[in-house]
């Protein structure tokens, strides 16, 4: 099995179960949150592709587990050295801390780290009777006793200089209490002339610190609000619903792995884990279960790479197509075709996506046996958009649908039926590529 700088498509948990024990560096995830919401992609130029569904039929413990088979296998394969860093939020981030505390063990968490979102004070969206919410959990484990660690942190603030306002003949200066101190601090910190003695009855000593002999810099705690959400113009952004921004990645790659290390991110999505480890020379492994986010990441980090990017796991035969979601298998015809997805959910009149030139209609049906009474639906939501072609896409068609484009075709209706064996024939990679183009 290949373990670097690589991109696996499909479930996770079929591809962890492959990886050998303790050989990863660090793991990033970003799972679905349990937030019972269906997330859609809308590109720039207002195209729209489906994307991942956040539903779970068996409610909270359905989800938990379902993300602790993942965990486990996660656990299984860090180094002893490697970090774990699990990102959620309040639908379920108390729940995946206690599972997550029974794999890794309730002493190996180190930080619940709150990542405000918004450098607003709460959402838009106003909800009456309780506070808006606006940061998200990342929860952080390690594996073993001592772990990669370079302690993040970040540039005195002007708020924070503003503190040295005196200033001797050595420099600016602030003054710091002598909480607990020895006689032997005292006398040397007289001895220095940086004593400053208590100017009451009874309080304490203070001493000059100097801005100089400070690294100028302050250690950032698990309270994050310096790195905003990506906005809707940032030029990062790819149009994926729940893409993270490359400050937050960079954060924790370099606080919890060294170069050459290796990063694992299981739910990469757009591949923002991945884009960053190759920036800061990592090795990397990215799974997405979507053929769309697969694509998507390989063209992101190769913008970035002399090398290519290769994917593994790409639907390639019709067990492949039928395993997928729905919303992925029709993602594939569609661009399979060369066409794009229908930017309409609701009122599509049965309109899956149009072909590249023209805009013809294209219907898609993970299903086998495709009966009359689907291409009689299809006719008229064609006449409706004034179309006299278009496609329809299934594993297999009843003799039925078969006379009945017969007939449409006496009426100037040609339809193409069209099966997912004809279209695995065509080059896959060339064709729907034309949906990358423009990123
Ligand atoms: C919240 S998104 C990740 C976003 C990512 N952090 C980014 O910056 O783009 C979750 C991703 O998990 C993927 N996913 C859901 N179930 C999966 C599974 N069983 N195996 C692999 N990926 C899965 C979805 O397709 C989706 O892309």
């Amino acid at each position: 099995m290949k373990l670097e700088n690589v991109i696996y498509c499909g479930d996770n948990l079929i591809w962890l179960k492959k990886f050998p024990d303790k050989c990863v560096d660090l793991i990033y995830l970003d799972p679905p949150f349990f937030s019972n919401k269906q997330y859609e992609v809308i590109f720039n130029d207002g195209e729209e592709i489906r994307s991942f569904e956040d539903r779970w039929k068996g409610g909270i413990s359905h989800y938990i587990e379902w993300m602790k088979e993942r965990v486990f296998e996660l656990h299984r394969i860090l180094k002893d050295t490697g970090s774990f860093y699990l990102h959620c939020d309040w639908h379920a981030s108390h729940y995946l801390k206690v599972m997550c505390d029974e794999i890794f063990g309730f002493n190996k968490f180190q930080n619940e780290i709150i990542w405000r979102r918004t450098p607003f004070s709460g959402s838009s969206k106003s909800r009456s009777q309780q506070l808006p919410r606006s940061h998200d959990s990342i929860l952080f484990y390690v594996n073993g006793n001592k772990w990669i660690w370079n302690a993040p942190s970040k540039p005195y603030n002007d708020e924070y200089l503003k503190r040295f306002k005196w200033k001797d003949s050595k420099g600016y200066y602030r003054k710091t209490l002598l909480k607990t101190y020895s006689q032997d601090t005292l006398e040397k910190l007289k001895s220095e002339n940086r004593l400053i003695e208590p100017t009451k009855q009874g309080a304490k000593y203070s001493y000059k610190q100097y801005l100089d002999e400070s690294k100028g810099e302050t250690l950032i705690d698990d309270i994050w609000i310096d790195i905003n959400m990506i906005n809707p113009v940032a030029r990062e952004r790819l149009g994926y619903p729940t893409q993270k921004p490359e400050a937050l990645l960079e954060r924790i790659i370099k606080a919890s792995s060294n170069k050459d290390d290796l990063i694992l991110d299981p739910f990469c999505g757009c591949g923002t884990t991945i884009a960053v480890a190759q920036r800061l020379n990592r090795k990397w492994i990215g799974i997405d279960v979507s053929p769309a986010a697969c694509k998507l990441m390989k063209n992101r980090v190769e913008k970035n790479s002399a090398r290519g990017v290769e994917i593994i796991g790409l639907p390639v035969n019709i067990d492949d197509l039928e395993a997928l979601p729905p919303f992925e298998f029709q993602n594939w015809c569609i661009g399979a075709l060369g066409g794009t997805v229908n930017p309409k959910k609701v009122g599509d009149m049965g309109i899956d996506g149009f072909t590249f030139f023209n805009r013809y209609p294209i219907q898609v049906k993970q299903s086998e046996n495709i009966g009359r009474n689907v291409i009689d639906n299809f006719e008229t939501a064609m006449q409706r958009i004034e179309k006299d072609r278009g496609n329809i896409i299934a594993f297999s068609f009843s003799k039925g649908a078969y006379e009945e484009v017969a007939r449409a075709k006496t009426k100037g209706l040609f339809i193409e039926l069209l099966t997912v064996d004809k279209l695995l024939e065509y080059n896959e990679e060339k064709i729907s590529d034309k949906m990358f183009e423009f990123f």
